[in-house]
């Protein structure tokens, strides 16, 4: 029976599935699976090396957590628990953690002593020694590198007399990768680009580039200018356009439309809006979990959906308001309509173990979210707790009564503005999870299991896993079967939280 017949079937019947209801079948298979691809798209113009987003969450994705993940191949979401100007603070942070292309050099000007230029370094704190020369029009005439300064014994000589005036430039559109070839070929360590005017509008510099092209950098997630990839939640209405405005200038990469109910018609009001003003940003919209929602989003102009209307670690909306579509049905039938539009699936919540990512994905997902999962890490935000022998974290829900009474954004997620702090109604719960060290070492059991099902599967690349999957039904003795069973485990594998469902 294959995947479309399955699901269909289980409609049939009104059955919806969730993670722990299916298991993947394993088919013939050549994959080895660290021969695999794991590149996919969060959205329409947003790739990934990793199919890994982190959640929006004020216990997940600060700056910390979303260069480290950025690192490692995905992306993470800055949460809109910060105000507007912190949550750009952030995201400037991540952008400007490589100096891939660095956007607006401090230069200095041609009839400027090497002294006077000394002093400035010194007054501002600047650690670097490479100064574009400007002439009295702006116009760029020359560098000076630490060489300039190194041999300079009379500093009181112009920086025209000193600088270096033989220049390779580049057109404002060059790649991080086309630098590295003309920087090589060239023997150039500085590579300014130029407007038609000879104004400058970026500079390369080789050291911060080979050092992004070469070595551990192949995994990282990277824009043109070769500066990590971040996203940032932003609410509906204006209180989205106010935070859009600031992002925005700092190159933000992508914004996602962060609700609880997202087929609703602020959210696709507001989708329609930020299209309209910022037609080159991708805009990915949630949280939906029925296919006619995701027809609505995508008609408004989404280039990317967020699936999950309940299913999360943290979340009691099923309980609260009794709503909710469980995650695999969700996530399929969601997926079957975006991909006739071409348009990514992401999806978020309720992932546990390293083969609900493989699950998921399996369903139609592109990418997943992951709150729970990421909790506890080193990178995430807060202290780390002592407490019974042991060390935690905190993680909550956004929807859960102290990020409600802390955060407008939150009360906003969950339609309650204006309610009085007695009044609110929480969808959400507060909570600890144990202290999970280093994100890298996490996320290399979670890729590694992963890669795992799809040696299994038999496929090569996320699409394929996406096409291929077929699932089996699974029975509540089936599920016990699939825990270790009948016996006491005296060393706890890095992958294997138990059975915590
Ligand atoms: P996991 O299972 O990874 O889920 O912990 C994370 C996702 O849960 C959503 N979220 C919430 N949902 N009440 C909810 O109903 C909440 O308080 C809440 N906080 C977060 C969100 O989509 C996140 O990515």
């Amino acid at each position: 029976m294959r995947k479309k017949e399955f699901f269909e079937r289980m409609q049939g019947l009104g059955i919806a599935l969730t993670f722990d209801d299916v298991r993947l079948k394993t088919g013939y298979s050549e994959v080895m699976p660290k021969e695999v691809s794991l590149e996919t798209r969060f959205s329409r113009n947003i790739h990934l090396k990793i199919p890994i987003v982190s959640a929006a969450m004020d216990t997940v994705t600060e700056y910390e957590m979303a260069i480290e993940l950025a690192k490692l191949g995905g992306i993470g979401i800055i949460h809109r628990g910060l105000t507007p100007e912190e949550q750009a603070r952030q995201v400037a942070r991540v952008k400007f953690h490589l100096n891939g292309l660095i956007d607006r050099p401090i230069c200095v000007n041609e009839s400027q002593r090497i002294e006077e230029v000394l002093r400035l370094r010194e007054e501002k704190g600047y650690t670097f020694h490479t100064f574009p020369v400007i002439n009295g029009e702006g116009r760029l005439v020359g560098i000076l590198t630490k060489n300039d300064f190194d041999f300079c014994d009379d500093k009181s000589r112009l920086v025209r007399e000193i600088m270096s005036a033989q220049l390779v430039l580049g057109k404002p559109d060059t790649t991080l990768e086309q630098a590295y070839k003309i920087m090589i070929g060239e023997k150039k360590k500085v590579f300014p680009l130029v407007d038609e005017s000879g104004s400058i509008i970026g500079m390369y510099i080789f050291s911060d580039v080979q050092r992004i092209i070469l070595g551990s950098s192949s995994t990282y997630n990277v824009d043109s200018k070769g500066q990590l990839r971040v996203g940032a939640a932003v609410g509906v209405g204006d209180e989205a356009f106010e935070r859009l405005e600031r992002l925005v200038r700092k190159n933000i990469d992508i914004v996602v439309i962060d609700t609880a109910h997202g087929d609703s018609s602020n959210v696709i009001e507001t989708t329609k809006r930020v299209k309209e003003k910022y037609p080159n940003l991708d805009v990915v919209a949630g949280n939906i979990s029925e296919p006619e929602s995701a027809e609505r989003l995508i008609k408004a102009g989404a280039d990317g959906i967020k699936i999950g209307q309940g299913p999360g670690s943290i979340c009691t909306t099923r309980y609260i308001s009794g709503t909710g579509c469980p995650q695999v049905t969700a996530v399929y039938n969601c997926s079957r309509v975006a991909d006739v539009h071409d348009i990514p699936v992401c999806a978020d919540g309720g992932l546990v173990y390293s083969g609900d990512i493989a699950i998921a994905i399996g369903a139609g997902a592109h990418s997943v979210m992951l709150g729970n999962m990421l909790a506890g890490t080193k990178e995430t935000p807060r202290e780390t707790i002592f407490h019974n022998g042991r060390y935690w974290k905190i993680y909550r829900g956004m929807g859960s009564l102290g990020a409600l009474e802390e955060h407008a954004g939150s009360r906003e997620r969950y339609r309650q503005e204006g309610v009085e702090s007695s009044e609110l109604v929480p969808e959400g719960i507060e909570g600890l999870v144990p202290y999970k060290g280093e994100l890298r070492t996490v996320l290399t059991q979670y890729i590694g299991g992963l890669r795992s099902g799809m040696g299994y599967v038999g496929a090569h690349t996320i699409q394929e896993l996406r096409e291929k999957a077929d699932f089996w039904r699974i029975s509540r003795a089936g599920r016990d079967e699939s825990h270790p069973h009948n016996i006491l485990i005296t060393r706890e594998p890095p992958n294997y939280p138990g059975s915590v469902r």
